[in-house]
């Protein structure tokens, strides 16, 4: 059976871990050379409104060592461009396509691509979510930590699509997710009430606060994201402001557990939201991160298309 990846929680528990097996299998395969062909046949679609570097690359090519094909949309050659609805595009790349990757402004648009396309949909950032990143994030401290469920992750900064996808995530995997965001910045009402709903059945706990320190307090990860996402660069000033002292800095990491590792989906703003002896220090595993994005798109696509 086939199916999309729209949002976080359009896993269960059962799924997001036979994602880590996946994903695990095949990074050792890739490390190995070893052939793997379980997109053979199959043609897969990125749509990518916004830049990315990670996204896009690493799902191509997930796409190309696992033997599909891979075709990038540019939206500004589409004919979405000139005002072709989305729901008449879905229909018709749903025609030549086996799936599509989609990185989008708008949520909507990634739920209307996938129920007018009739073929799997997985969601490469929206507005609301950022699901295959949070996927890649859960595995990496998976590896580095050797289990997720009972953890603590402290979320410092913006309440954005990473962190709601942080929110689900952790709430399927049982870690617990403490968020610090400042007043009006806090994560949607709708994705917390979602993730305590998770939480109840698998034993995270969510919590909010205020301020950083209330959150880092002695946890075992501690990640950021930056203060202004893609879209918002009208809201800069505002945010940078708002954002003051929001900083995962040397300060901080000494309040979180001796052995907390740091994280950052990336792309990073030095002396913003994170500082660059955090970033380049030895407690950063941003790169072992980044680089599981390609491993973590290989066990989804695998898992979700084959
Ligand atoms: N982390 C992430 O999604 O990076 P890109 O914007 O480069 O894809
Ligand atoms: N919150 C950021 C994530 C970038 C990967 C954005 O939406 O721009």
């Amino acid at each position: 059976m086939t199916r999309s990846l729209v949002k976080a929680s359009d896993l269960t528990s059962k799924d997001l871990f036979a994602i880590f097996g996946r994903a695990r299998e095949l990074k050792s395969r890739i490390y190995a050379r070893k052939p793997i062909n379980t997109l053979q046949n199959k043609v897969i679609g990125l749509l990518f409104e916004k830049p990315s570097t990670r996204t896009r690359t690493s799902f191509e090519s997930a796409i190309l060592r696992l033997g599909g094909g891979a075709i990038y949309l540019a939206p500004g050659n589409l004919q979405i461009k000139r005002g072709e609805p989305i729901e008449d595009t879905a229909r018709v790349l749903g025609s030549y396509l086996d799936a599509i990757v989609a990185r989008v402004y708008a949520h909507q648009t990634v739920v209307d691509l996938s129920h007018y396309s009739h073929i799997p949909v997985i969601n490469g950032l929206s507005d609301l979510d950022h699901p295959t990143q949070a996927v890649c994030d859960l595995f990496t401290i998976l590896e580095v930590k050797g289990r997720v469920q009972g953890l603590n992750l402290a979320y410092i900064g913006d309440g954005n699509n990473v962190c709601h996808s942080l929110l689900l995530a952790c709430a399927l995997a049982g870690m617990h997710i403490r968020v610090a965001a400042p007043g009006g910045y806090k994560p949607d009402s709708g994705i917390l009430s979602e993730a305590t709903g998770i939480g109840a059945k698998t034993g995270a706990r969510i919590e909010v606060f205020d301020r950083p320190e209330e959150a880092v307090a002695g946890a075992d990860i501690l990640y950021t994201d930056v203060w202004v996402s893609m879209g918002e660069e009208g809201e800069e000033k505002t945010k940078l402001e708002i954002f003051q002292g929001y900083q995962i800095n040397a300060d901080l990491l000494r309040m979180a557990a001796e052995d907390a590792v740091v994280m950052h989906c990336l792309p990073a703003h030095r002396g913003l939201e994170i500082t660059d002896d955090v970033i380049e220090g030895p407690r950063s595993i941003v790169w072992q991160q980044a680089e599981n994005k390609m491993h973590c798109a290989a066990g989804i696509l695998d898992y979700l298309l084959s």
